[in-house]
């Protein structure tokens, strides 16, 4: 995999200034700063309650800044309708329908905008190759374990193809070995369509395993603290875990992240 320098490429994101109070007076985000490159992956770390969610759901439309300005993809209309179908949400529930099979929950988004036609079918069948059910395709939600659960959460998140993925600790709820193996997934995904990624996490060790860049945020209310660089180059694999520059750059992420919640 070569890559263009981030240079190279355009902004797809970009939070300018941005401030959040809630109706009852909460102050969630403030003066937050954050551009994320066109193809990037970037995740975020930060203490409960700081705002990362708050954070994600202006970047897909679903809130409005009380101040400042959220641009998508050079527009600078606030996540405008256009725009706004070409990002996908990935929670850390599955959120499954569980009366629809495999086929039927990842083909879902594809029924909202009218597009199950032969590509829309093919699509479907490929993306749930992609996350390894091919032989599940027919299984319902409650017969399937949590990690293949997630697994099609990520396949119904990417067949519409979208060019930002927003992943809000999709992969808390997983046990440890699980959680690893959908890392790893998740970059080879990556590695092959290029969306931009925006990755929420509460595990220092996953962010810097997935990322180019990890943000770290303050205490409520939330701004950017520090932005590290991530310079292991990719594909990564799980052998990266175990090397000591891997273990030096988490150990400084995490004391970065200590200091947040004072
Ligand atoms: N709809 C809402 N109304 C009022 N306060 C909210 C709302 N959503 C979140 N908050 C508050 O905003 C702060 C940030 O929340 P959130 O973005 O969920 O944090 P995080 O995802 O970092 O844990 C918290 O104090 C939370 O209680
Ligand atoms: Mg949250």
């Amino acid at each position: 995999m070569s890559f263009p320098p981030d240079s190279a490429r355009q902004t797809s994101v970009t939070l300018e200034q941005v401030s959040l109070r809630f109706d009852r007076g909460v102050e969630a985000l403030h003066d937050l700063n954050l551009r994320v490159g066109d193809g990037e992956f970037l995740s975020v770390v930060g203490p409960s309650g700081c705002g990362k969610s708050t954070m994600l759901r202006l970047v897909a439309g679903l809130l409005r800044p009380t101040s400042g300005s959220v641009h998508i993809g050079g527009d600078t209309k606030l996540a405008g309708r256009q725009t706004r179908r070409d990002i996908s949400f990935v929670f850390q529930q599955p959120t499954l329908l569980p009366w629809r099979s495999v086929e039927k929950n990842v083909r879902l988004p594809l029924e909202l905008r009218g597009r199950v036609g032969d590509e829309g079918r093919r699509r479907v069948a490929e993306v749930i190759d992609l996350v390894g059910l091919r032989d599940f395709a027919r299984f319902y939600p409650a017969q399937l374990s949590g990690g293949m659960q997630m697994r099609v959460s990520l396949a119904r998140a990417l067949v519409t193809r979208p060019s930002l993925l927003i992943l809000d600790e999709p992969f808390a709820a997983l046990d440890d070995i699980t959680r690893q193996r959908l890392n790893e997934e998740l970059l080879a995904l990556w590695g092959r369509d290029r969306f931009t990624a925006i990755f929420v996490t509460h595990n220092v060790s996953e962010a810097v395993f997935l990322s180019q860049r990890v943000v770290v945020m303050s205490a409520r209310p939330g701004r950017v603290l520090a932005e590290v660089p991530v310079p292991f180059s990719f594909p990564r694999n799980a052998e990266l875990r175990a090397e000591p520059d891997f273990a030096r750059l988490t150990g400084d992420v995490s004391r970065t992240l200590r200091e947040s919640f004072r």
